[in-house]
């Protein structure tokens, strides 16, 4: 079922490529330019977008064995994830339950268990309290009432969500739209995780625009990768989830083929974004790979960081293909940061400025207008109602 979506998709770009065109939306789409600094609104961005909803956290590739796990910050949130003996994730908030101090330090790992760094309490893979330290000092506690706190968490087409609200009812996989069923299609439970790097960006809505945007491609990165690419796109959304693809590219050689030989490679071509924060771009450095790009606010509305990290097929075979993802690597933080990002932290200044009252999308950058919808829906929907907006049927 899936697979004919991406061959329906394909037949579309073709049929755009021939044409000459790309579907437009009716009209432009203005967005007042206070939704990118007021420093309310950002705070509500945080409380309602990403504190409720599923945020993809980590790669399969990340922690694949049992044992392995990943700690790490979600713009101030700290959570844990886990294989625990099962083989299934578990999220947790990295909190010992005595009195609050962090469990493990940011990063990824292999343990049988988690010991606090304060007093020694430990916790098993599944996080439940296995051992206190001194327990006739300390007195009588009943330990199964004493875990770490669970995060919803999901497991899917290699990559892992969680809520960063342990009392969410929100199914992840409703929210997922069936777009994960899409992103099957890469694999990427059998990739490679080549490395990871940071990047400083501007407000997360800023960034995230860019991330949806290929009428830049030719002009911003002229001196980069752009110079030969159309600035043409075509959009696709499940729910908030879009993928972002050129009328032609991808499409050359393909047509004379019958449809079930048509390289699944082809078919994924392009950018996949899942809402609120995560770009797939598809590369070709050391072999066939991705840049998986996981953007988080940062501490205040102007500014945000994104972790860049690149996932590859199979692992570098020869030092020549590990400098060649290095290099792809490199290249992809300069493009980044000196262009999308600076350009995003210039333009957030000229936007404080007030002198426009509005920014406007373009009836060929539906993207955007897209992303903005959604963000000011899920702003004015109660908790009550979120399934709601993802029982697409
Ligand atoms: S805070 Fe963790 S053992 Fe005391
Ligand atoms: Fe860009």
């Amino acid at each position: 079922m899936s697979r004919e979506q991406l061959i329906e998709m394909a037949k579309n770009n073709m049929a755009h490529a021939r044409a000459g065109t790309i579907p437009q939306t009716d009209d432009i789409y203005k967005v007042p330019v206070e939704k990118y600094f007021d420093k309310d609104r950002w705070q509500e961005e945080m409380n309602k977008v990403f504190r409720r909803m599923p945020l993809m956290l980590a790669m399969t590739a990340e922690m694949r064995e049992i044992g392995d796990y990943k700690a790490m910050d979600v713009g101030g949130y700290p959570v844990l994830l886990s294989r625990t003996d099962s083989g299934e994730v578990k999220a947790f908030v990295n909190m010992c339950s005595h009195r609050g101090a962090q469990l493990m330090d940011e990063g990824c790992g292999n343990t049988t268990k988690f010991t606090c760094p304060y007093h020694a309490w430990t916790y098993s893979r599944s996080g439940q309290l296995a051992g206190i330290y001194s327990p006739k000092d300390f007195g009588d506690i009943d330990r199964s009432e004493y875990g770490l706190t669970e995060l919803p968490c999901l497991e899917k087409a290699g990559l892992i969500w969680v809520t960063l609200d342990p009392k969410s009812t929100l199914d992840i996989e409703l929210f997922l739209s069936g777009y994960d069923e899409l992103l099957e299609h890469f694999g990427f439970e059998n990739w490679y995780h080549f490395d990871s790097q940071r990047v400083e960006g501007p407000n997360w809505k800023i960034a995230y625009d860019g991330y949806m945007d290929l009428y830049h491609l030719p002009i911003l990165h002229k001196n980069t990768f752009g110079a030969d690419f159309p600035n043409q796109a075509i959009y696709y959304s499940w729910g908030p989830h879009q993928r972002v693809a050129g009328p032609s590219r991808g499409s050359e050689g393909m047509e004379a083929k019958p449809e079930e030989e048509w390289p699944t490679e082809h078919l994924i071509a392009g950018v996949w974004t899942i809402f609120p924060h995560i770009s797939i771009a598809g590369f070709d450095g050391g072999g066939r790979a991705v840049m998986l790009s996981q953007l988080f606010p940062g501490e205040t509305p102007d500014t945000s960081y994104t972790i860049q990290n690149y996932l590859m097929e199979k692992p570098p075979e020869t030092e020549e293909a590990a400098k060649a993802a290095r290099d792809q690597l490199d290249f992809l933080r300069y493009v980044v940061q000196e262009e999308d990002y600076a350009t995003g932290i210039k333009l957030g200044k000229a936007l404080a400025t007030r002198a426009k009252d509005y920014v406007i999308f373009g009836r060929n950058e539906e993207g955007g207008h897209n992303f903005h919808r959604w963000v000011d829906t899920i702003l004015e929907t109660d908790d009550e109602d979120l399934p709601k907006l993802f029982q697409t049927g």
